[in-house]
């Protein structure tokens, strides 16, 4: 039978996996040796939201604790595929289809795609099996200013909520039989200042912490019974507190106080502990079903202080799960740094998801094209090399279905072009042969 053409980009790689094999191996063992001695994680460029790594040592990573298997080493040789397929076989799949026995695939979608049917909703349904709304779950979207000021006194200790902006998004899911992550409960950001004050106005007082305590409580258990009553089973994870540990922006123990100009108002109002209480309540009204998750960016520079300054919530049996947002560059290094604090996160003892996956690049030529793919191609390999030496690696969601829907415009970060025209990222993440595992 005739074989369908090689993608353009495909058959470079396949020429060049020919002609620079040798060079590859003895490249790939220099690489080796470079990693093995080189002590500092790269920084993390993820588009502002930048993360100093600390000095660390790639044999820190542990062994999950139930598993007795060899230990996956952080080692920097690369799986180097010597023998490329000229068909990309694995797209008939999708992504989901391909990874269905070893862990989800989701992804973040806002209310424009879900409206647009044509372009969107074949991709959606062949590719992925897990939804988060962009911004529709968002507090500022949830939060119900005029409501909850006309309602006072009323409304003083439990603020007023709907959820107009994610029901399409939700009904699409029930309609496809996807399950969506609710994200998120507690943030410093896209959650209006109303929401601290006296007669929640913006330009109100803010009110003591114990109100605020009171409204985190009233918030929390409204949008997870809402949810577990009108949608019962529809989500499987919650993202309870966001980005709430920063070195830079963070008070001695790293707690959030400010990001840029911007105070943090948890901190302010309530304090230190703010996102203890806000995984008490969590769990205090969640359904089993329902996963708590901790999610935050640039884990790789802090996945110490994360897991240390998280102990109490986990001892308590308060969280679950780590989120890793895992907004990448084509510069971080995934195999070492990056995996390290994903495997750090599972012997602490939590199950571990990237929640809003992109790997951002320069430009559109083919070369950047192709380092891309690799970097997803090494990514989605080491993750599912986790879940065959057992640990609690729970899936990928991709923070946006192409270049045209994601909030890193420059940066060409999806597995999909601006007009769905799926990117070599794409054949790299469905580990494609002819897509080297190379960093
Ligand atoms: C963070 C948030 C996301 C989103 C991105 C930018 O990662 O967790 O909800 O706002 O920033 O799109």
């Amino acid at each position: 039978m005739r074989q369908p053409a090689l993608p353009h980009f495909l058959q470079n790689e396949v020429k060049m996996s020919r002609t620079f094999k040798t060079a590859n191996i003895i490249l790939i063992l220099l690489t080796a040796l470079f990693l093995a001695g080189c002590g500092k994680i790269e920084q993390q460029k993820d588009t502002g939201k930048v993360e100093e790594g600390p000095a660390v040592s790639v044999t820190e990573a542990v062994e999950p604790t139930a598993v007795p298997t060899e230990a996956p080493k952080a080692t920097a040789t690369p799986a180097f595929t010597a023998t490329p397929t000229p068909v990309p076989t694995h797209e008939t799949k999708g992504l989901a289809e391909y990874y269905k026995d070893s862990f989800p695939i989701g992804v973040a979608v806002p209310n424009g795609v879900i409206n647009n049917k044509t372009k969107y909703w074949d991709n959606i349904l062949h590719n992925y099996n897990q939804i988060t709304c962009e911004n529709e779950t968002k507090p500022d979207s949830v939060l119900f200013q005029s409501a909850s000021a006309k309602g006072l006194p009323g409304t003083y200790l439990e603020a007023a909520i709907h959820f107009d902006g994610c029901k399409k998004i939700v009904e699409f899911c029930e309609e496809n039989d996807i399950q969506m992550r609710l994200h998120t409960l507690v943030w410093h950001s896209q959650t209006p200042r109303w929401f601290f004050t006296e007669d929640y106005t913006p330009g109100g007082a803010l009110v003591s912490r114990d109100v605020m305590l009171k409204r985190m409580e009233n918030y929390i258990k409204d949008v997870l019974e809402y949810f577990d009553t009108n949608h019962p089973g529809l989500i499987y994870a919650v993202d309870v507190v966001n980005e709430c540990f920063d070195k830079g922006e963070g008070d001695t123990d790293g707690v959030r106080m400010r990001a840029g100009d911007n105070e943090n108002l948890w901190y302010t109002v309530v304090g230190a502990d703010y996102y203890y209480w806000a995984f008490y309540f969590a769990r205090k009204y969640a359904p089993n079903y329902m996963t708590l998750y901790y999610n935050d960016y640039g884990m790789t520079g802090k996945y110490e202080m994360v897991i240390k300054n998280l102990q109490k919530v986990k001892d308590e049996g308060l969280i679950d799960g780590i989120g890793m947002q895992s907004h990448l560059s084509v510069n971080d290094r995934i195999a070492t740094s990056f995996m390290l604090a994903l495997r750090s996160f599972c012997n602490a003892g939590y199950c571990v998801q990237l929640t809003e996956l992109d790997i951002g690049v320069s430009d559109t030529t083919e070369a950047s094209y192709n380092l891309q793919a690799r970097k997803y191609k090494v990514l989605f390999k080491e993750c599912q090399a986790l879940i065959e030496k057992g640990y609690d690696f729970r899936g990928i969601t991709l923070w946006g279905v192409g270049d045209g829907n994601t909030w890193r415009n420059n940066d060409y970060p999806l597995l999909f072009d601006k007009n769905m025209k799926p990117k070599p990222a794409y054949y790299g993440a469905l580990q494609e042969d002819g897509i080297l595992a190379m960093e």
